[in-house]
């Protein structure tokens, strides 16, 4: 450790017992100046590093977090409130994206956390790790076996004594057995990260179990989407994995920022903390300038003796890299940022999911999401009970079930995208849709293209370039995108068919009432349907690729395997910006796999 560092922390006791663990609030606070590591962004990524690499007593760890440390809000705490967390409010950073040319100038709000845990405080909890097939793709074109699913799979879960897990799979809040409900040889109950089956049954539940047996050719079942091969919407798995325990949401900050790790002499927090820019000498990042708005708006620097580690999430990471002049140098001189080093991709290659959904009437119905928003009594009740033992249904998150599914392989329309593109999917056991059913009143049934081939970016206001940067998310720019768009609203239309649905539900209503009332006989009209989806299509917040990983010495990608930026030293990525093909799941538990992986390699690294 750091001489100075010691002598300041000496001085520090001495003088100010003041301070107490190592969350600080203002850079006064901090004990020293200089730190082996920094970690820039306290999220999803970030947490992980923090936690896994001050394992080691001999090395001291900096975190600069541009939001609050409030992880204990209840919105963020009571997993049925996840859908409560407003864009715009302090715990989001506010992202809008530029008008999207291919549908009709709509823009869209995009979500990111800004408090301690980043998104995986504020996200929809879903817990699922991609399909054996993604990690394998990620492994061919990084060129670097260790992504291979059957090497990362470590990390997710217990396998080698060796490497420690992201996952600590708990009981559900009611405690209920779940025997049959998830497959227990593919989970780890010693990780950190707290993952579990709902812990409330509600009357969906049960429907959705009839419709899949009614639709088994369609909707195949499978025991546990966690396997690797995540095929089918569950028969037997009756609950979606979600990243809540005990009843409250695991997040980054809970789980590894939590009090036995804050504890640590050698793990510092700052939080309010916004990075503006990275530096050092020629090609070697040691230096980083952040400042703490509406605190003291001072820039203040910071050392790293060993490493960097930008972990500030898809949207900030390429603003801070582009800030920082590392970059695409022609854009970087006509802002008078100077260069440090040309890296055309960084911004480029922005990558999300895009969902759709359709609504169905729910006649009579005591148990939708409404039955607590649109009655305080009942809200009050349940939050009652959720204060008093975290039971009830304030326990789950929107969602009970989700399936993973193929794009009907004999549809002349997804024939032809299989020719022009080829499968978009990295395996043929990987999914191209995701089915979210949603417990609302209406339901609604989402359907969700988790194998886009749009790509956006991530740019500098020219303007403002420390403001928000420009975001072109870059939806349907790939006409692929719309096909199979087309065969997700197919896919919902086919599953809300199942008898079950008939007879439980009051019919669709909204565009997709009018796309099934247009289908008398000649098969559905796709104008209506293109329509709706370029009126209708929404985030769900998972966007990648901005800092892509690839191949050491390839022509493109902005960090080699082991995540160092490319042409430099002292600096890493690791965050979900460096996904180079967007995982065919929700991300986050993909994002938990790859930071735990960064850390092993970061520790192993000869510094
Ligand atoms: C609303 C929402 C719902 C989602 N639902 C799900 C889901 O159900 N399941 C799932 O698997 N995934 C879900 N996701 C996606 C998943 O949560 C993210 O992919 C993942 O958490 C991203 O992790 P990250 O480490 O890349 O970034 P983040 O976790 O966002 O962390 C980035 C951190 O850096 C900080 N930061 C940024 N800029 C700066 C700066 N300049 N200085 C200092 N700090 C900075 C941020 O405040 C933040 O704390 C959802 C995401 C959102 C937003
Ligand atoms: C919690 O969410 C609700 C609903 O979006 C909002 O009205 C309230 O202000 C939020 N509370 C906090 C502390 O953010
Ligand atoms: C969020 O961004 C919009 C512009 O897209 C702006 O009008 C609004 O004031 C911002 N909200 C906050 C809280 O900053
Ligand atoms: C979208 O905006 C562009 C540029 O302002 C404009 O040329 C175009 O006509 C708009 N498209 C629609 C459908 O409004
Ligand atoms: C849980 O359910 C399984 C199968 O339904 C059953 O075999 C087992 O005995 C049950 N366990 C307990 C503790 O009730
Ligand atoms: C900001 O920090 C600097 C450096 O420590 C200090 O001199 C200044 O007084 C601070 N400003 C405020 C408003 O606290
Ligand atoms: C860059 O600097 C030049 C010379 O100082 C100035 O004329 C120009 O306006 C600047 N451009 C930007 C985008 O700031
Ligand atoms: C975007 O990713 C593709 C691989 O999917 C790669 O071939 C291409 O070079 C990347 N583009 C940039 C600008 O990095
Ligand atoms: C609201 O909830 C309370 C408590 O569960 C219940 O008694 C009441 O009937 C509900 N009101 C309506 C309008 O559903
Ligand atoms: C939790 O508290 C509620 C009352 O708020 C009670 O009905 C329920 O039985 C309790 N559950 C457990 C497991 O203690
Ligand atoms: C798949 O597409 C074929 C050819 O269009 C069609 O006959 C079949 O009904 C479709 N299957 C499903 C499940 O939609
Ligand atoms: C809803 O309740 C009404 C009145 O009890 C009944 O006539 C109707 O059949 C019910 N609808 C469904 C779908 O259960
Ligand atoms: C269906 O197609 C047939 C033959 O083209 C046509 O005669 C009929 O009017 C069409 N029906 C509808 C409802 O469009």
């Amino acid at each position: 450790m750091h001489t100075r560092f010691l002598q300041e922390s000496l001085w520090l006791l001495v003088l100010c017992s003041c301070v107490t663990g190592t969350l600080y609030t203002e850079f006064t606070q901090l004990p020293s100046t200089t730190y082996d590591y920094i970690v820039i962004g306290g999220g999803t990524a970030g947490s992980v590093l923090a936690n896994r690499l001050t394992e080691d007593s001999r090395v001291d760890v900096l975190v600069l977090e541009a939001g609050s440390a409030d992880t204990e809000a209840l919105n963020l705490t009571v997993p049925f409130f996840s859908s409560s967390i407003l864009p715009g409010s302090k715990f989001d950073w506010n992202f809008t994206t530029v008008p999207q040319t291919a549908m009709g100038n709509r823009t869209i709000q995009f979500k990111q956390g800004h408090v301690l845990g980043g998104s995986s405080s504020i996200n929809s909890m879903l817990y699922a790790c991609a399909s054996s097939g993604d990690w394998n793709r990620l492994a061919r074109v990084t060129g670097d076996s260790g992504w291979s699913w059957d090497n990362l799979i470590p990390y997710f879960r217990k396998v080698l004594l060796t490497v420690q897990q992201n996952e600590k799979f708990v009981a559900p809040a009611d405690n209920h057995n779940t025997s049959g409900q998830y497959d227990p040889a593919v989970h780890s109950t010693s990780g950190v990260n707290g993952v579990s089956l709902p812990g409330f049954s509600f009357s969906l539940d049960s429907l959705v179990t009839e419709a899949v047996l009614e639709r088994s050719t369609e909707f195949p079942p499978v025991l546990d989407y966690n396997s690797g091969y995540p095929l089918g919407i569950g028969k037997f798995n009756r609950w979606t994995q979600s990243t809540i325990r005990d009843g409250k949401r695991s997040s980054a900050a809970t789980s590894y920022l939590g009090e036995t790790f804050m504890d640590r002499k050698n793990l510092h927090v700052l939080v309010g903390a916004t990075v503006s820019t990275v530096s050092g000498s020629q090609h070697h990042i040691d230096s980083v300038t952040f400042s703490q708005p509406g605190i003291n708006d001072t820039n203040v620097e910071v050392k790293s003796l060993k490493e960097v580690i930008l972990s500030a999430g898809t949207m900030n990471t390429p603003k801070i890299l582009l800030n920082s002049g590392i970059g695409d140098a022609n854009v970087l001189q006509s802002m008078n940022i100077s260069v440090v080093i040309n890296l055309p991709s960084v911004g480029q290659n922005l990558t999300d999911h895009t969902a759709i959904a359709g609504a169905w009437n729910r006649p009579n119905v005591t148990d939708s999401l409404e039955t607590w928003t649109n009655n305080a009594t009942a809200a009050a009740e349940a939050l009652n009970q959720w204060s008093t033992n975290h039971t009830g249904p304030f326990t789950d998150g929107l969602t009970n079930r989700i399936g993973f599914l193929r794009l009907n392989e004999s549809s002349p329309d997804v024939i032809n995208i299989f020719d022009t593109y080829g499968d978009p999917a990295p395996q043929s056991n990987s999914p191209h849709l995701q089915l979210i059913p949603v417990n609302s009143g209406p339901v609604t049934f989402s359907a969700v293209n988790v194998v886009p081939i749009s790509r956006g970016s991530v740019q500098l206001n020219s303007s403002d370039p420390f403001g928000p940067p420009i975001i072109d998310i870059g939806y349907y720019t790939s006409q692929a995108d719309i096909v199979i768009m087309r065969q997700a609203v197919l896919t919902i239309i086919e599953w809300a068919s199942a008898p079950v649905w008939q007879e439980n539900l009051g019919g669709p209503i909204g565009p997709i009432a009018d796309i099934i009332n247009s289908d008398i006989g000649n098969g559905t009209d796709m104008n209506l349907v293109d329509a709706f989806i370029v009126a209708n299509t929404f985030t769900i917040n998972h966007a990648v690729g901005t800092a892509g990983m690839s191949a050491k010495g390839a022509s493109y990608g902005v960090v080699n395997p082991d995540f160092l930026v490319k042409g430099l030293s002292g600096l890493r990525v690791v965050d979900a910006s460096v996904f180079p093909f967007i995982p065919t799941s929700n991300t986050q538990a993909p994002v938990y796999a790859i930071a735990e992986r960064a850390a092993d390699i970061i520790k192993a690294y000869k510094h």
